[in-house]
């Protein structure tokens, strides 16, 4: 089994990742040792910078008695153009599982197709699974669980926004995006969530008409690796969707403040918010550690 994109996930399947990660979390906190993984080995091949995923994954291997290898795409011989196909075929011969974090999806389906052990998203352009995941259970450990919950999404239509919506399709939580034109997730991919839930997944015009009664607000940097060059141009096209203190006053009392990190301050978000009481992105970013831990046992065990 792969994990690509939260799709690839049931709702049960979903429960029962978040219980074993607030179980392994529990674990680690008292300091029990695990060794569920000993002797195994995790490859990781990033295309993109990473520093939580990349040490999170790591992490969460050593700590489970396995190992890791990392190699960046440029530093191999995919850099130098051997197939995809050739190096999922022989990188599956000495590892366990591989996280890939790429540009393209179809690069990571690739892999997927090639490879005889499971392969694990660690972000494309399309779909980051183990960050909402992550998110799900920085929810869960507050709420109890997603069921009623308002989330708003504010900013671009990009990979974590797509992330969102399929986990609002799979969980069945309502959620408002207000993204700028030009910026909004694939038409499409909204229809077949909303399609696949009684929930609501809606895009909305304003930050604000999003964040009104919302339990989560959740942003993401204004341009994604690989869009640098497009960065100007989208400082003005974003300017009005900024999570600030006067939209967090439109929301419910207490609502949760999401990053996947890493962020731009006085971008999409405020220094002031970011570094408020509202805002929960380090325990999102430590959530990494422990929702892939569960994420690991369950593909390789
Ligand atoms: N949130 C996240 O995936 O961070 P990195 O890019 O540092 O891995
Ligand atoms: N949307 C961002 C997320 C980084 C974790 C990116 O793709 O760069």
């Amino acid at each position: 089994m792969n994990l690509l994109k939260v799709s690839d996930l049931t709702k049960n399947d979903i429960g029962g990742l978040l219980e074993r990660a607030v179980r392994l979390k529990g674990l680690q906190k008292k300091g029990v040792p695990q060794s569920s993984l000993l002797g195994r080995v995790l490859g990781l091949i990033f295309d993109k910078s990473s520093t939580r995923t990349r040490v999170s994954f790591e992490t969460a291997m050593f700590q489970l008695g396995g190992n890791t290898i990392f190699i960046s795409g440029k530093d191999s011989q995919v850099g130098r153009g051997e197939p995809i196909r050739d190096t999922a075929r022989v990188m599956a011969r000495y590892v366990d599982a591989l996280v890939v974090r790429t540009f393209g999806h179809p690069v990571i389906e690739e892999y997927a197709k090639y490879s005889d052990v499971p392969v694990i998203n660690g972000l494309t352009d399309k779909d980051h699974p183990c960050q909402v995941l992550s998110d799900i259970l920085t929810i869960v450990e507050r709420h109890g669980s997603t069921d009623g919950l308002q989330v708003a999404w504010v900013g671009d239509g990009n990979n974590m926004a797509n992330s969102w919506i399929e986990m609002a399709a799979v969980l069945g939580f309502n959620l408002k995006l207000a993204c700028p034109a030009g910026y909004l997730p694939d038409e499409t991919f909204l229809k077949e969530a909303n399609a696949a839930t009684e929930a609501s997944i809606e895009v909305v015009e304003t930050v604000e008409e999003a964040a009104e009664h919302a339990d989560v607000l959740n942003t993401d940097v204004w341009a994604s690796m690989g869009q640098e060059a497009e960065s100007e141009e989208r400082i003005k096209a974003f300017e009005k969707f900024q999570i600030n203190s006067s939209v967090l006053s439109l929301a419910n009392k207490g609502a949760m403040v999401m990053h996947c990190l890493p962020a731009h301050r006085e971008e999409e978000i405020t220094e002031e918010v970011l570094e408020g009481p509202n805002s929960v992105v380090w325990d999102q970013a430590e959530n990494r550690l422990h929702m892939q831990k569960a994420i690991l046992e369950t593909l390789l065990t």
